[in-house]
């Protein structure tokens, strides 16, 4: 049921996820001479926004490749010409067969923090590029820096027949964790001084570690000295979100994407508008806040100001519960709490410059390995 795409914003159908070009182009630069003047390299995270269009503009802007969370990211980026990735994310062993086909086709770059992980490589005796995952304090996967495993690991890598030893990788996503400058400066530097410390750690021991690789897009907002650091990794940066908003990351002028719904129902106590748990996600944004809310809506998007008292305060499957009455067919526009993954609900970006639709680019979420064979008709 295709359709021409109306010439303004204020004739789209609803629900539908708007892409605010002039802003992201804003983030795209902001971030890229942070970098710059941080003196690391800027390997953006695809997961953020999962189109090839934005990745392209992130390479125009001065990225030196992209980072990827899932094998079905790289393979779309690979068929789009692009193939200096990272695929950020342990290993899944029973995945090798892909993992080996899209590493044979360009340069994948591939993370273990576990000998089972470096084994399933290293069985399949072909080159890899490998990446060592330290733990920055934020307790997900990798190896804390005083781990005897980790001097293990690299030992063997670095002398292996087939593996490449490429550096440690660190996501310090501890700066999700409290709002205020000085406390994401303080977790960022955190994160930064585990991933130092364990490379000095490996160095004592004669081991070459060739690159450090970090990221996280609060972290890249604040801190303010990189030193002996090569590469950041942040994703959120390009459309940013409320969550980052309320931690002090951005304001809300720079949210560069948001879910445009209309008000279908009102009650004395309350509305529902058309954009529910599949529009939006069910992400209940800053832990810190009390109680959930789902979405903030703009009260003047131009002016970036957030109506101070309505929000989404339930949602179910394709209804959203609005925290005041509003009349039948107000039109919305919605902050999301996550724009990652608000962003992978949707098949597409309706693109605008101001309240002019000047495109619709492809969000590329397929999840798992496409399969062949019989019955897949
Ligand atoms: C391994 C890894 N690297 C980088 C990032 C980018 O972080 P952010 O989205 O905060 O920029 C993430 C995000 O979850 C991640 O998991």
């Amino acid at each position: 049921m295709g359709r021409m795409l109306p010439e303004r914003l204020a004739d789209l159908p609803t629900p539908c996820l708007v892409l605010d070009l002039d802003r992201l182009e804003r983030n795209l630069e902001r971030m890229a001479a942070r970098c710059r003047k941080l003196g690391v390299r800027l390997r953006p995270h695809f997961k953020t926004h999962k189109c090839v269009e934005i990745a392209r503009l992130q390479l125009a802007a001065g990225a030196e490749g992209l980072t990827v969370a899932t094998l079905e990211e790289a393979a779309v980026l690979q068929e789009a010409g692009i193939d200096d990735l990272t695929w950020a994310f342990p290993v899944i062993p029973p995945r090798m067969d892909e993992i080996e086909t899209l590493a044979g086709r360009g340069s994948l770059q591939l993370v273990v923090d576990s000998t089972a992980g470096l084994e399933a490589l290293a069985a399949r005796g072909v080159p890899f590029r490998v990446w060592l995952e330290v733990d920055p304090g934020y307790h997900r996967s990798g190896l804390e820096a005083t781990d005897p495993l980790l001097v293990e690991l690299a030992r063997r890598l670095s002398s292996h027949a087939t593996l490449r030893f490429e550096g440690l990788l660190t996501h310090e996503g501890q700066t999700y964790h409290t709002p205020g400058r000085e406390q994401i400066l303080a977790a960022a530097n955190q994160g930064r001084d585990q991933l130092l410390d364990a490379a000095r750690r490996l160095r004592q021991q004669g081991l070459e570690v060739p690159a450090l690789s970090l990221g996280s897009t609060p972290g890249m907002s604040v801190v303010e000295d990189l030193d002996g650091i090569d590469e950041a990794r942040p994703g959120n940066y390009a459309l940013y979100d409320f969550t980052q908003v309320a931690l002090g990351s951005c304001t809300t002028a720079e949210c560069a994407v948001t879910v445009v719904s209309s008000v279908i129902s009102s009650s004395s106590a309350h509305a529902v508008c058309d954009a529910g748990a599949l529009a939006l996600s069910k992400d209940p944004g800053p832990g810190w806040r009390a109680g959930p809310a789902f979405g903030e809506v703009f009260a003047d998007y131009d002016a970036a100001r957030l109506d101070p008292d309505l929000r989404l305060t339930a949602l179910s499957q394709e209804h959203g519960f609005l925290s005041r009455p509003c009349p039948v067919g107000t039109p919305l526009r919605i902050l999301p709490n996550h724009s990652c993954l608000t962003v992978a609900c949707w098949d597409e970006f309706l693109v605008v410059r101001g309240d002019r639709i000047v495109d619709s680019w492809t969000i590329h979420r397929r999840r798992g390995p496409t399969w062949t064979g019989p019955g897949s008709g």
